[in-house]
């Protein structure tokens, strides 16, 4: 098994390893990959939806996700699923998964079933190399600061989104959950420092004032934005991809109308964070 890092700030690829057949010390080691760099890419897996789940549960319980149609007869799995005329896709636009949970999802993890002939690639942003990127004027102004986060105006009734994009998401009723985090989050495993804010999810800065929170967010989504914390993943067939929603964004491109992507996606418990 090789370890090599995927660019900077984000992201490492593990070549030459088959996921349902890792030893205790080599997971010990993509353990530890995972979280000096947030974000794994596995190449040329072949995984039946009940190795998918048997690797999940080796992080820990999964965390059903609620909104997402799931794959028939594996509750488990959440379909990530474009078809060629649909217009809309899962995940277009930077976002973390289930910031909006009161213990977030620690991770995700997506495996590629059908990919387009072109186009479809992720875009991953690195929290950690985020934050040490702020000046030590910024670092100080967010050093307390909490924000609020919200799933209505993605999975709700009224969401736009959610009746736009028809049938990929269910349980409309189900939405509406808010829950406050920390704007800097001292990650629950590694302590490292990284911010905890994204445009998916994040809809205030508290106890500022709502003009002040509009603008510090727009400020650290610029910064964030920048393309020396982000690794673009091509995907191919058979891919497996998984991130810390702790540590980082990410960001499905939809670039290639009139194909067809089709990913499957499992969630891993998380804890409350502070
Ligand atoms: C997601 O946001 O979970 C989907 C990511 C992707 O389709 O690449």
């Amino acid at each position: 098994m090789q370890i090599s890092k995927a660019s900077t700030a984000v992201g490492a690829i593990v070549e030459d390893v088959d996921v349902t057949a890792l030893t205790d010390g080599e997971f010990a080691d993509v353990r530890q990959a995972f979280h000096d760099h947030g974000t794994l890419f596995f190449r040329d897996q072949k995984l039946t939806p009940e190795e998918h789940i048997a690797f999940a549960e080796r992080w820990g319980a999964i965390d059903f996700n609620r909104f997402f149609k799931r794959r028939e007869g594996y509750p488990e799995i959440a379909e990530v699923l474009k078809e060629p005329d649909q217009e809309l896709n899962i995940g277009g636009g930077w976002h973390t998964d289930h910031s909006y949970d009161e213990a977030p999802a620690m991770g995700s993890i997506l495996y590629a079933l059908e990919i387009p002939p072109s186009g479809g690639d992720t875009l991953f942003a690195g929290m950690a190399a985020a934050y040490d990127g702020l000046d030590d004027g910024m670092k100080d102004k967010i050093k307390n600061l909490k924000a609020r986060h919200g799933n209505a105006h993605i999975f709700g009734e009224e969401s736009e989104y959610r009746k736009a994009i028809g049938d990929r998401y269910t349980n409309a009723d189900q939405a509406g959950q808010t829950a406050v985090h920390p704007v800097v989050l001292a990650h629950p495993e590694t302590g490292v420092k990284g911010l905890y804010v994204n445009p998916g999810f994040t809809l205030e800065i508290v106890d500022v004032e709502p003009e002040e929170s509009k603008a510090l967010l727009e400020e650290l989504y610029a910064h964030i934005m920048q393309e020396r914390f982000h690794h673009r993943h091509q995907w191919r067939a058979g891919d497996l991809a998984m991130w810390d929603n702790r540590s980082t964004w990410h960001y499905a491109l939809n670039d290639y109308q009139g194909h067809r992507r089709y990913l499957n996606r499992i969630t891993i418990e998380g804890v409350a964070l502070s």
